[in-house]
């Protein structure tokens, strides 16, 4: 099996086969989690820490979850009820939880390149679990995950990513991981949220701003929501956005029939995507977050637990 790192922080330095045995790492891991008692051995004496700095239901819930039923010792930090508030930096953050034995620390935080800052400078594995609006490789991986085990071999696949991806730490992890496994990618968003130096910035990635004629043809189909938490001026109106860019029924009979619906959440129902399609046969959203479990116990055995080159 091939896999060399010692973090996770991008896809952008993963190859095709480190890809596959995360993959392939998962599948069995998923296995375990059907079990009656779902629970090994694998990271007993293993210290994981979850540091958010931003808040999160599913990476955070579903980081902690995978430890544990590693067997895992996991403890949970907030950054807003932690010293952080009383003036202490990130780098001081991280060394404390190295002095408290640390063996991976799963970091989610607004600033794009702090997982990388943190790696410099600690002995434990980081693991990113979102940088601002640049990285979201777990993310892109459950992703990857859910649409092999629907679809198989995604070489060829036409994936349309649609929404607010300026903002999106997401679709720039799926960027990388879905052109490491040769899906075609098509970006969809207005102008104002995608910018054509996106087309620029990743070599073969198309951006179609009609999202209509985006569609044709597609194979899968990632919506992302508004991130109103990181610009207020996104869009001048938003009637004018859910007329022209909501993944609905009738613009989803463009795509091929069956094409999976995938959301990173959390969703705004009724904004990006029309509640009848977001629960509808072709969602993948509750399974996404499902899949999470065993992607990220898959990614805390290889790099605590698993077997290196
Ligand atoms: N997809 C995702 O990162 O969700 P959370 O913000 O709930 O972790």
């Amino acid at each position: 099996m091939t896999w060399h790192h010692h973090h996770v922080l991008d896809l952008d330095d993963f190859s095709r086969e480190e890809i596959e045995a995360v993959l392939e790492t998962a599948s069995a891991m998923k296995e375990v989690l059907t079990r009656p008692v779902p629970k090994v051995h694998t990271l007993r004496g293993k210290r994981v820490f979850s540091l958010f700095y931003e808040p999160s239901t599913r990476t955070r819930a579903s980081f902690e979850l995978a430890a544990k039923t590693l067997s895992a010792e996991v403890v949970g930090i907030t950054a807003q009820v932690s010293s952080v508030v009383k003036g202490e930096s990130l780098l001081d953050t991280i060394k404390t939880l190295e002095a408290l034995g640390a063996d991976a620390i799963v970091l989610r935080h607004p600033e794009a390149g702090a997982p990388y800052l943190a790696a410099r400078y600690c002995r434990a594995s980081i693991v990113n679990a979102g940088d601002g609006a640049h990285a979201h490789p777990t993310q892109a991986l459950l992703d990857i995950f859910s649409l092999r085990q629907r679809l198989g071999d995604l070489e060829g696949l036409k994936v349309v990513i649609v929404g607010d991806i300026l903002h999106s730490r997401v679709a720039r992890s799926n960027i990388w991981g879905l052109k490491a496994l040769g899906a075609r990618v098509v970006l969809s968003g207005p102008p104002t949220l995608l910018p054509m130096s996106f087309a620029d910035a990743y070599a073969g990635v198309e951006v179609e701003w009609d999202l209509e004629r985006a569609l044709e043809g597609a194979g899968a189909v990632i919506a992302l929501r508004l991130q109103w938490e990181r610009q207020q001026d996104l869009i001048p109106s938003l009637e004018e956005y859910v007329a022209f860019y909501q993944l609905n029924a009738q613009r989803l009979s463009r795509a091929r029939p069956g094409a999976p619906i995938l959301h990173p959440g959390p969703v705004n129902e009724g904004v990006e995507i029309d509640p009848e399609v977001a629960r509808g046969p072709q969602s993948l959203i509750d399974e996404q977050v499902t899949n999470g479990v065993a992607v990220r116990m898959a990614l805390l055995y290889l790099l605590l637990g698993g077997a290196h080159e």
